[in-house]
């Protein structure tokens, strides 16, 4: 691998640029608490042009899929195709930090950056890319525009998702100028892409605590999402004895209690099982909850234990119902299972590091990924940078801007090092 002609062809990454640009990700907000930017909002569609106009003022080629995902291209000395390609998402959770995703694309757009002002040649073309919608927060499926890319979410399937509001994707993409119709056109064919690497923030506290400036990812989290609708009888808190209630609140937070429970006992350790939003009507402090509405997600790196954990807390949530008299029904939000990625790839971003002189470690993503769901098309790798006490979804999240740059050069190094391999051998090659 020639490590040593590309550092001393690229510069160093720029943190202070790197650091404006994240604050000016962060000023197309709704909320000035926090970063909330949700997916399909003119927003986000804001943050998608700023990454597009500033690429297309590179001199590259950008445009913007049927699914919302933006693109910049910078061309290959080999050809057209397949590419090599890095990027994450630009949408927020509500009152988020500045770093989910917008890290990704702002060491996306600083590679672009670097390999223009150096004009260093590559063989392959080299993509950067900004998902649309990652954040399950708006339609409690996550990832939808690398799952359509991915071919795993076909225009069918955009009528049924709805946010709170009772908007569907479907309506929401139209309202901001894309045609749900046409997201079959935003595939990706396996033979256009040679290889992907993300750069994302770790959002846990295992690189902190180790004073490891580096994340290798080797699994990424599945995660299985639900609703519970129950439906007990609203009535006068003073004038309704305790035996004589149906208190959909009361069952609510009993089933809280089972799902703290049972992703706490040892035959689920690794999972992690959160009510993450809960919604009570009338909402009145005289009135007796009649209607609770929970929004579960479970997630972990064990297909079989996420599962059995889903249907474990669906059996107990049935049963607690049951003896409370209280009405349950069950609506199925998302369920991505866990991904391993490529052991080839993470060789060759750990090799990066290791002729570079990067402190590593290899950890498992907890959170959810486009990389979980593109890696279906194309070989994915993924690189993680510290979180500040392991803060993330909150407007507390943060990345010393001296630790994303130092994980801009390594992405950057990566993709080269990949162009340089995967031009002399094939991506198949020693994959396993
Ligand atoms: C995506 O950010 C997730 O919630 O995992
Ligand atoms: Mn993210
Ligand atoms: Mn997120």
């Amino acid at each position: 691998m020639s490590l040593d002609t590309v550092d001393v062809a690229l510069p160093r990454a720029d943190a202070s640029r790197l650091a404006d640009l994240l604050a000016k990700f962060a000023e197309i907000s709704e909320s000035t608490d926090g970063v909330t930017r949700l997916a399909y909002t003119p927003l986000e569609r804001a943050a998608h042009r700023m990454f597009t106009d500033q690429l297309s003022a590179l001199g590259l080629r950008t445009w913007t899929d049927a699914a919302g995902n933006s693109y910049a291209e910078r061309p290959g000395d080999a050809g057209p195709a397949p590419a090599v390609g890095t990027g994450s998402h630009l949408d927020s959770v509500p009152r988020a930090g500045r770093f989910d995703g917008i890290a990704g694309v702002a060491a996306a757009m600083e590679v672009a950056r670097l390999l223009v002002e150096a004009d260093v040649r590559h063989a392959h073309p080299i993509r950067f890319v900004a998902f649309a919608g990652e954040e399950g927060a708006r339609f409690g499926q996550a990832c939808t525009g690398s799952r359509i890319a991915a071919g795993l979410l076909s225009s069918s399937d955009l009528a049924d998702l709805r946010d709170v509001h009772g908007v569907s994707l479907a309506e929401a993409m139209r309202a901001v100028g894309l045609d749900p119709s046409r997201v079959e056109e935003a595939r990706w064919r396996a033979d256009d892409w040679a290889a992907f690497v993300e750069l994302h923030i770790e959002q846990g506290g295992v690189l902190e605590a180790q004073g490891v400036p580096i994340g290798i990812v080797d699994l990424i989290s599945g995660s299985t999402r639900f609703r519970l609708d129950l439906h007990g009888r609203a009535s006068h808190t003073g004038g309704t004895p305790m035996h004589q209630r149906a208190d959909a609140m009361t069952a609510a937070a009993e089933i809280t209690l089972l799902a703290e429970s049972i992703a706490t006992d040892p035959r689920h350790h690794g999972t992690r099982a959160t009510v993450g939003r809960l919604e009570l009507e009338p909402g009145s402090i005289t009135t007796i909850p009649g209607e609770a509405r929970l929004y579960v997600d479970i997630r972990d790196v064990d297909s079989d234990r996420q599962r059995s954990t889903a249907t474990e807390l669906i059996h107990g949530a049935r049963a607690i119902c049951e003896r409370r008299g209280v009405g349950l029904d069950i609506e199925l939000l998302g369920d991505a299972s866990p991904v391993v990625l490529p052991i080839w790839l993470r060789r060759r971003i750990a090799e990066t590091c290791t002729a570079t002189g990067t402190a590593y470690r290899v950890l498992p993503s907890g959170a959810s990924h486009d990389s979980q769901m593109i890696n279906k098309v194309v070989p994915a790798g993924m690189i993680f940078v510290p979180s500040r006490a392991g803060l993330s979804h909150v407007p507390e999240e943060w990345t010393s801007s001296a630790d994303l740059a130092a994980g801009t050069d390594l992405l950057a190094r990566s993709l080269l090092a990949l162009d340089h391999e995967l031009t002399t051998t094939s991506s198949a090659e020693g994959a396993c």
